[in-house]
Parts: structure tokens; C-alpha cells; sequence
């Protein structure tokens, strides 16, 4: 097999997981489509699901529940810590220093033991959505907002951002959002939690390396550059006009093609219904025609489909989040995924330490410095 075949691991297997199965057409996590769950779960049945492998009857959703509100509040040094950095750091890097201080206040960080694993889990899918949030509201130079136990994971995130509770139909569409957003396979930032697990390190810094790989704009990134691209589109006459000269160049367009999906990725349509229901003003249906538009343009000429970044992107914009904390909302989501990968891997570690073929210089002789 030669190696430039499979640059980027393309194709490659390396593990085996039962958490999700993806291929050209499908996408299911612990055996359900991701339509069905988009339908009909709730964002913590998601969550519930991949991790035990089962969805939770009434009484373990309400104690899971439970647990997960009982972790909606941040320690006091975190959100000083959010009060005093740089206003205009981007949100990812800050997400990203922000999951490494809060590990320093978790008691149990390095307890490797199940119910400390658990409760870890539990703690940074509760804290991290509030992090978030206080992150754009000091960006905004706005005052933090306390959780509100009384809501979802979705409201509750849109409660802290606004400091009002929203209404049934916005959260619907944030949490759809998040859902398919949960969990993908082995993609880049969760291969990443996992080559770090494996090393035995600890939960926060499994959740660091994922961060740190998803703010990519290859990867995480590409949500928020899409928007940026297509706001600079000014209409869908101009469509034409934008990806000529940049297809010519053999410039990437952001949110178009997948690693793994080559006829369309099955998030797609949801989000692109999504986005068609949000488009309510002049502009908005604007921008959603220039979307689709360019979405015909790409696979016409480069047989290239939209991805999930790409509509998921317009959805958010549609949804009046700003641009720079997207890919901190793909964060919040897919750390779902990212815990369920961390445990599995835990359940039978092995460290991942792949071979390179040596490609460099043989057999040299060192010279001292003043004869070089
Ligand atoms: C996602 C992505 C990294 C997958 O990359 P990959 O699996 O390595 O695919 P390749 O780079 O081999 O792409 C195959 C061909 O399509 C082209 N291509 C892929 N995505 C493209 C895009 N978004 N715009 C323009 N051309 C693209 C490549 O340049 C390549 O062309 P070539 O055969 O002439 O060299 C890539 O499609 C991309 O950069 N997309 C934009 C970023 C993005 O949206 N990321 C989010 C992914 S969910």
C-alpha cells in the first residue's frame, strides 16, 4: 500500500467503536439515524445515549438531568479568570485556556476511577456551555449571568448569552443544532481526545488537545469562516463571480467538501430546512438564496456538497449568534462525542503510537561549530 494514498490517514481504520456509524449516505449514533434523533430527542438523551449505550428511560433521563443541573455554575476564579482576558482573543483560544484553569479547580482531575471519570463528564458538559456564554457576554462587555437550573442545556445556553429565557421554537433549533453536532467517528479533534487518553492523561487535557484540533479552519473553524465568505457574497447574482477567479486559484471554499461524505453530508438537509424556516427578512432570504446558489455552483463545477459547517453556520448567523463564538458552539456539542470516545478508549487502552517511514538524511558526521 503506498503511503501518499492514504496522506491524512484517508481511508485508514484504526480503531474499533460502537458510539457512531457513518458512511456515504448515513449517519447514526449507538444505532439511531441522526433524522430520528434530530426529530425527536432531546440534546440530553443525546448525550445520555452515547454514553450508555442506550437512551434513558424517564427516570434515569430525570436523574441524569438532575445531575447535570446540580454542575451549572462556574468557579469563582474561572469567570475572573474570563473577566480578564483579552476582549478581542478569539473565543476558541480562550474555551481552550479556559477548559485547562478549570481542571486546576476539580478536585478529582487526576482520579481515574469510573464514578470520578463520570462525574468529570457531567461537569464539563454543564460548565461548558456556561463558559461560552460568559466569554461572548464579556466580549460584549456585558455582566456574567448565573445559570438558570430550571432549563436545558440548549435554553440554558441562550439564557446566559442574553440574560433572557428564550422561547420554545429558538431553543428547538439551537438544540436540533447541537444534536447534530454530538458526535462524528474519528474526526480530527476527537482522534486527537483519543490519541491523548490514551496516554493516560487526564479528562481536561483529553478535552484541551480535541479544542485545540477543532479550531482548525479545516475542521470546527470552517462555521464561522463559511458565514464570513458568504456575508461578502453580496448577492446570489454574485456567486458566479466569487468562486471563479478563486476555483481558478485552486482555493478552498469554506464548508464545502468532506473527508468522508462525497455525495453530501446527511446533516445537510436538516440544517438547510432549518436555515429556509429562519430566513425571515429581505436579507435573511437573501443570504439563504446566495447559499443555495452557491451550493449548485460548487457541485456543478467541482461535484463539491455543502458540510455541516456550511449550514450550520447560516443557521447560526440566522439565530443572531455572532460569528466568532460558532465554532465554541460546535465545541459544547461534540465534547458529548468527545467524552463518549474518551471513556471507550479507557475501557480497553492501548496507546496509539503510530510508525513514520524515515525520509530524511542517513549516516552524517558531526562537525564542530567553528568548521560548519
Ligand atoms: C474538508 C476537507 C479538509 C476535506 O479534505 P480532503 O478529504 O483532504 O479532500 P481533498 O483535499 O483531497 O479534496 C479533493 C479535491 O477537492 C478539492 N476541494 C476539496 N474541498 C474543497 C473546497 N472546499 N473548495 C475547493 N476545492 C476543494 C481539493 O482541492 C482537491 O482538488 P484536487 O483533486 O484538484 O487537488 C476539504 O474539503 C476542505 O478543506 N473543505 C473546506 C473546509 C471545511 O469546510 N471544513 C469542514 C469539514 S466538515
Amino acid at each position: 500500500m503506498a503511503l501518499d494514498d492514504h496522506a491524512g490517514l484517508e481511508d485508514i481504520e484504526v480503531l474499533k467503536s460502537a458510539i457512531c456509524e457513518i458512511n456515504q449516505t448515513h449517519l447514526s449514533f449507538r444505532g439511531y439515524s441522526i433524522q430520528d434523533l434530530a426529530a425527536n430527542a432531546s440534546f440530553e438523551e443525546v448525550v445520555y445515549l452515547l454514553w450508555n449505550d442506550a437512551l434513558p428511560s424517564k427516570q434515569e433521563l430525570k436523574d441524569f438531568t438532575t445531575q447535570l443541573r446540580a454542575e451549572y455554575s462556574l468557579p469563582r476564579e474561572i469567570v475572573e479568570h474570563i473577566n480578564h482576558v483579552p476582549r478581542e482573543a478569539h473565543p476558541m483560544a480562550v474555551l481552550r485556556t479556559l477548559i485547562s484553569s478549570l481542571g486546576l479547580y476539580d478536585e478529582e482531575a487526576a482520579n481515574r476511577s469510573i464514578p470520578a471519570q463520570q462525574k468529570k463528564a457531567i461537569r464539563l458538559m454543564a460548565k461548558i456551555p456556561l463558559i461560552v456564554a460568559a466569554i461572548e457576554r464579556h466580549r460584549d462587555a456585558k455582566a456574567h449571568v448565573e445559570a438558570n437550573p430550571e432549563l436545558s442545556i440548549a435554553e440554558n445556553f441562550l439564557y446566559c448569552l442574553s440574560a433572557k429565557v428564550p422561547d420554545k421554537t429558538t431553543a428547538r433549533l439551537i438544540e436540533t443544532a447541537l444534536i447534530l453536532y454530538a458526535e462524528h467517528e474519528l474526526n480530527a479533534s476527537t482522534f486527537a481526545a483519543r490519541v491523548t487518553a490514551a496516554t493516560e492523561a487526564d479528562t481536561y487535557s483529553c478535552i484541551v488537545s480535541a479544542l485545540s484540533t477543532l479550531q482548525g479552519s479545516l475542521h470546527g473553524g470552517a462555521n464561522q469562516r463559511s458565514i464570513e465568505m458568504l456575508l461578502s457574497i453580496a448577492s446570489p447574482e454574485s456567486v458566479i463571480e466569487y468562486i471563479t477567479p478563486r476555483l481558478a486559484k485552486k482555493e478552498i471554499i469554506m464548508g464545502f467538501g468532506h473527508r468522508v461524505y462525497k455525495n453530501g453530508d446527511p446533516r445537510v438537509p436538516i440544517l438547510r430546512t432549518l436555515c429556509e424556516a429562519l430566513a425571515k427578512s429581505e436579507h435573511e432570504k437573501k443570504l439563504f438564496t446566495t447559499a443555495t446558489c452557491l451550493e449548485e455552483e460548487m457541485l456543478k463545477r467541482k461535484n463539491l456538497h455543502p458540510n455541516v459547517d456550511f449550514y450550520s453556520g447560516l443557521a447560526f448567523y440566522l439565530l443572531g449568534l455572532s460569528a466568532d463564538i460558532f465554532t465554541c458552539v460546535f465545541a459544547m456539542a461534540r465534547s458529548a462525542g468527545y467524552l463518549a470516545h474518551i471513556a471507550e478508549q479507557w475501557e480497553r487502552n492501548k496507546l496509539i503510537r503510530p510508525r513514520a517511514i524515515y525520509s530524511g538524511k542517513k549516516n552524517l558526521t558531526f562537525a564542530p561549530i567553528e568548521k560548519r
